[in-house]
């Protein structure tokens, strides 16, 4: 095992076995009888504490998160199978991330989620760690703060719900959200329609059911070796789920035994697939952060331009929405992830690790696609447009991402002259206003919404069509911020543009009327004014007053990283390695 990490700390308590776990419950004097006693409230047999792995199986259920309430009932099939293999688990709750339902925003909320479970392993009698996942940040959340702890570790994503029906036609989370509503914002939907329709898009727990980003991190994570293959996608009420969750405490136990920990898997080769899964799935934009600060925690070198690098050449092979036509359930009907990365073949690294134990090329072997109008080959893709595109120009010195194949083709490379609002509330009150001056070849720009001026980052960068547009019939438009917009969403958007505005990038400076000039193919986003007269611009610039006084938004403000660093907090990049509490005072 990399030893970076609370790993380490095993070794002084027990040279040989190297579990943590002995640290708490090997001891002869008051300390171990306390520890085992304690845990024996739980009515565990003495032999649990014999020096078997101990296995700590977090669970991000919640009423407030129904993307990933079923993740208690694959807790207890986790449970079986780490017992079958002779390990002791232990089930323990952590906080949850719904990400539709939380304000301002769910990514608000990842480190501190992240936090709380790496400080869980670190001051817990854990050996190895399953993590219950699901809704957007939830994953990249647990595996950050596993990555910090270096502990062996492996995934179960909650899985999509069932597609999405009503009135007969299928309905896709979220990308029809945006459809209905712009419906009944024209008046061909009423109230009772709405109501009728919400039952219609969420038929069951389990997340989103397009390519979002819950799906999006579920799959790509498994093609970074750290879910067992094709179990991610599994929707979240199908039983084969609870199949996998079995196997997978069935496996991780031997992976501690093995001294296999997360490190091991996520190597530069994962990170590689990773980026190239997510292109080829047509994944959604915040892969790319989540990826840079999962990376950050492991000191694996990697950035937005890697990012961009590796999907390049790789075109698009699912036919899912929001880039497509069909939902994650006939995805995974149609062979899955695996079949995906088959069809990808050289595309990928196919030597890199798993936690089966196995490598990606093993796993995917035998993979077939069974409906190639889902899953296409590389000779006959769906798109070659790139998925992710990396822009920099004088507007985004530090970054800004768009994804292209969920953009009009006829907005890659467009000038148009700005339409600004300086917040969301200014959006809110002038979006649909007669005296908007705005046409379709305008470029709204929306700043304010980065990670420091609105915690997290929320996502709102795929601002709605102006109600005067969409009444002529446009139905795309450029659309710039310094925000994210949910993987399901779909536009020529330009999102997280670096720095953002309210720490004085340029986007602070953009007036109504400036050209704008989007060149995708030459990865350019600029405004086009001299470098004169930005700079007389930033003179007259200043920040906005910052009234947080306390609490958790405090410490987000003043120590969030931009999107070019994934949004991490600058104290919580690499792992402590810092000593379990042995004792408390
Ligand atoms: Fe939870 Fe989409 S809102 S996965």
């Amino acid at each position: 095992m990399k030893e970076n990490s609370i790993a380490q700390e095993a070794k002084g308590a027990c040279g040989e076995c190297g579990l943590r776990s002995r640290v708490w419950f090997a001891g002869e004097g008051t300390a171990g009888f306390n520890h085992r006693a304690n845990l024996k409230a739980g009515g565990h047999l003495g032999e649990m504490f014999d020096g078997r792995p101990v296995i700590g199986i977090a669970n991000s259920a919640s009423d407030l998160v129904p993307c990933n309430s079923g993740l208690t009932e694959l807790a207890e099939w986790a449970v079986r199978g780490v017992l079958e293999s002779g390990g002791f688990p232990l089930v323990f709750p952590t906080m949850s991330i719904g990400d539709s339902i939380m304000r301002p925003s769910g990514m608000m909320y990842r480190n501190l989620m992240s936090m709380e479970l790496e400080e869980l392993a670190r001051s817990n009698p854990i050996d190895g760690l399953v993590l219950l996942t699901g809704c957007d940040n939830t994953a990249p959340a647990y595996v950050m703060g596993a990555a910090s702890t270096g502990l062996p570790t492996m995934m179960i994503h909650a899985g999509p719900m069932l597609s999405g029906n009503w009135r007969a036609q299928v309905l896709a989370s979220g990308t029809d959200v945006y459809r209905l509503n712009d419906q009944a914002r024209m008046g061909d939907l009423d109230a009772s329609d709405l109501d009728q329709a919400e039952y219609g898009i969420s038929r069951s727990v389990g997340t989103c059911n397009t390519m979002g980003t819950a799906c999006t991190m579920g799959a790509v994570l498994e093609a970074m070796g750290l879910s067992l293959m094709g179990t991610a996608n599994i929707p979240a009420v199908d039983a084969r789920k609870k199949a996998a969750a079995q196997r997978t405490g069935r496996r991780i136990v031997e992976l501690v035994r093995d001294r296999i920990g997360i490190a091991d898997i996520l190597t530069p080769a994962a990170f590689y697939n990773g980026a190239r899964t997510n292109a080829a799935m047509g994944g959604g934009t915040n892969t790319t952060a989540h990826l840079v600060a999962i990376a950050g925690r492991l000191g694996v070198p990697f950035t937005i331009d890697d990012m961009e690098k590796h999907s390049r050449d790789v075109p698009l092979l699912a036919n899912v929405k929001p880039s497509g036509e069909y939902l994650m359930e006939d995805f995974y009907n149609a062979g899955g992830q695996a079949a995906l990365m088959k069809a990808m073949g050289e595309l990928l690294d196919t030597s890199a690790p798993t936690v089966s134990g196995r490598t990606i090329g093993e796993e995917i072997a035998s993979a077939r696609i069974w409906d190639p109008n889902i899953i296409a080959t590389p000779d006959r893709p769906f798109s070659t447009a790139p998925a992710l595109a990396v822009l920099r120009g004088n507007l985004a010195p530090r970054g800004a991402i768009i994804k292209a194949t969920a953009a009009d083709p006829r907005l890659l490379d467009h000038r148009g002259k700005a339409v600004v609002f300086e917040s969301i509330e200014d959006l809110d009150a002038r979006l649909d206003s007669d005296e908007l001056e705005v046409d379709a070849d305008s470029v709204l720009v929306l700043r304010g919404i980065g990670p420091r001026s609105y915690p997290g980052a929320p996502e709102l960068g795929n601002i709605k069509i102006p109600r005067k547009l969409l009444e002529q019939g446009v139905t795309d438009i450029i659309r710039i911020s310094d925000g994210r917009m949910s993987g399901t969403a779909f536009g020529t958007v330009v999102l997280q543009i670096t720095p953002e505005a309210a720490v004085g990038g340029p986007l602070s400076l953009i007036r109504n009327g400036d050209i704008i000039h989007l060149d995708v193919a030459n990865r350019r986003l600029d405004v086009e004014l001299t470098d004169d007269e930005l700079e007389l611009r930033r003179r007259e610039w200043s920040p906005a007053e910052d009234t947080t006084s306390r609490g958790f938004r405090r410490l987000y403000i003043d120590h969030v990283l931009q999107a070019d660093e994934g949004f991490d907090f600058d104290f919580l990049r690499g792992s402590s390695g810092a000593p379990p509490m042995l004792r408390r005072p």
